[in-house]
C-alpha cells in the first residue's frame, strides 16, 4: 500500500483583512506548530498571501492562493500570475472552486490553462471537481465529474501531474452544512482514482492526493479520513477560526 500524506488545506475565501489574516495565521501556529504527520495549506485572500508567508515560513504551515491568472505577464489588469504567487511565498494554488466556476464563469479549459501555469512554476495545483445538486439528482455526478476531469487534465503526461492535488467538493455540501457522507465521499473518491488510473496509469493513481471538501467540521473530519481513498480535506468556513481549524488538523486525536 502506498502512503498518501495526508493534507488539511484552508480555503479562506473573501475572509479576513491583512492584520486579521495575520492574527488567524500566528494563532493556527500555536496550535499545530509540532504537527508532523500531516501537511497544513492555508488560502488567504491575494492581498494577505505575503504577510501570511511571513508568519509561516520555515513552519509546518505552508501557504496557497485561491485563484490565478494562467499568463505569465502582460496587459491584464486585476489578474495574478503563477510567478507573482511564488514571489508572495505560495506553495499552492487552489484552481476551479465552484465559485470561481459558478459566479466568475471559470471553465474546464481556463482551470487546464492555470493548471499547466501552475506547474510550470512550481506551485502544487489543487484541482477543484464537484457536481451540482440538480446533477446529483439527476444521477450525473459521475459523468459530469469525468468531463471535468477529462478537460481540467488534457494535454498532460502522468509525469507532468506529479505534484497535482484533487479535491472533490460536492457543490451541494458546501457552506450548507450538508456533508456528504463518508461513504458518498469514497464512492466518489474511488472513482476518482480510477479515473486518474485510466488514464496516467498505476503510479499516479495511488499517489495523487484525493481531497474531499464540503461542509467539513471537527466532528466529521474522522471518519471521513477513515475512507480509504480520502486523503484530506479542502476547508472553508471551518478554516476561519483558528481553534476550529486546529481540531480539524489534529483528527487523529479524535478517533
Ligand atoms: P465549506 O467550504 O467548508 O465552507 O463548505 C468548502 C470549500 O468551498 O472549499
Amino acid at each position: 500500500m502506498v502512503h498518501r500524506r495526508p493534507l488539511i488545506a484552508g480555503n479562506w475565501k473573501m475572509f479576513k483583512t491583512c492584520p486579521e489574516a495575520v492574527e488567524t495565521a500566528k494563532q493556527l501556529l500555536k496550535r499545530v506548530a509540532k504537527t508532523t504527520d500531516v501537511d497544513i495549506m492555508i488560502a488567504p485572500p491575494f492581498t494577505a498571501l505575503a504577510q501570511v508567508s511571513d508568519v509561516v515560513k520555515g513552519t509546518c504551515i505552508s501557504v496557497g492562493a485561491q485563484n490565478l491568472f494562467w499568463e505569465a505577464e502582460g496587459a491584464y489588469t486585476g489578474e495574478i500570475s503563477s510567478s507573482m504567487l511564488v514571489s508572495a511565498g505560495c506553495r499552492y494554488v487552489i484552481v476551479g472552486h465552484s465559485e470561481r466556476r459558478q459566479y466568475f464563469n471559470e471553465t474546464d479549459e481556463s482551470v487546464n490553462w492555470k493548471l499547466k501555469s501552475s506547474l510550470k512554476n512550481g506551485l502544487i495545483p489543487v484541482m477543484c471537481v464537484g457536481e451540482s445538486e440538480k446533477e446529483r439528482e439527476a444521477e450525473e455526478t459521475f459523468s459530469v465529474l469525468d468531463k471535468q476531469v477529462k478537460n481540467g487534465l488534457e494535454d498532460f503526461s502522468a509525469d507532468d501531474l506529479k505534484v497535482l492535488v484533487v479535491a472533490y467538493e460536492p457543490v451541494w455540501a458546501i457552506g450548507t452544512g450538508k456533508t456528504a457522507t463518508a461513504e458518498q465521499a469514497q464512492e466518489v473518491h474511488e472513482f476518482l482514482r480510477a479515473m486518474l488510473e485510466k488514464k496516467f496509469g498505476n503510479t499516479l493513481a495511488k499517489t495523487t492526493r484525493i481531497l474531499y471538501g464540503g461542509s467539513v467540521k471537527p466532528n466529521n473530519i474522522a471518519e471521513l479520513m477513515s475512507m480509504p481513498d480520502v486523503d484530506g480535506a479542502l476547508v472553508g468556513g471551518a478554516s476561519l477560526d483558528p481553534e476550529t481549524f486546529s481540531k480539524i488538523i489534529q483528527f487523529q486525536n479524535r478517533t
